[in-house]
């Protein structure tokens, strides 16, 4: 990473729709499996623009988009999704700083605690969260589709 680039973290604006969408289809497998079409990047961009987009953020550096975060405020609970950062700029902080960015934005909003699932097979990810103070609740996450295309 330049040194002399400044890393920005701003909200998601519709222009950078086709480089969040490259950078999604390189850090998350689903988003180009065939298997999974009901995985579009594009419709769950466009429902987070529907929904809080104000809580949709970029990290941005160089002119490039190279992190994204996503949460949402339930008016209980708030929840982090779609963390990544670029592969090539990997461990300079770049999601600690988007997390952070997040969390503000929620305790903003009056959120008291912040959730967030980590797949099974992502061990490395649970070690980046618990490095950011995030630890594992007791609980068993359940889910279900709920007559639509999975958005997210
Ligand atoms: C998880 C991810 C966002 C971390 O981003 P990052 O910018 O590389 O992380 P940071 O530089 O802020 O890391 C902060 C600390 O977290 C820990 N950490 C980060 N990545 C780690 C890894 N792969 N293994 C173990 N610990 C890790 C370290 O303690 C690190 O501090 P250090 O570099 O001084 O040792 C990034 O690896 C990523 O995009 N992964 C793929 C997408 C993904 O799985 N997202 C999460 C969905 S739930």
């Amino acid at each position: 990473m330049d040194p002399h680039q400044p890393l920005s973290i701003r909200r998601f604006d519709a222009r950078d729709t086709d480089a969040v969408v490259a950078l999604w289809r390189e850090v998350f497998p689903e988003y180009r499996n065939p298997d999974k079409p009901h995985r579009d990047p594009h419709r769950s961009i466009a429902n987070k623009l529907a929904t809080q987009p104000e809580l949709f953020f970029v990290a941005e550096h160089g002119g490039e988009i190279v992190g994204t975060a996503m949460a949402g405020y339930d008016g209980h609970r708030g929840w982090l999704y779609s963390l990544a950062v670029s592969p090539s700029l990997r461990r300079l902080r770049i999601g600690t700083r988007l997390v952070a960015h997040a969390e503000q934005a929620l305790t903003a909003l009056g959120c008291p605690k912040v959730n967030l699932q980590v797949l099974e097979d992502r061990p490395e990810v649970l070690g980046f969260y618990a490095a950011l103070g995030y630890r594992a609740d007791a609980v068993v996450s359940l889910g279900k589709r709920l007559g639509m295309p999975e958005t997210a």
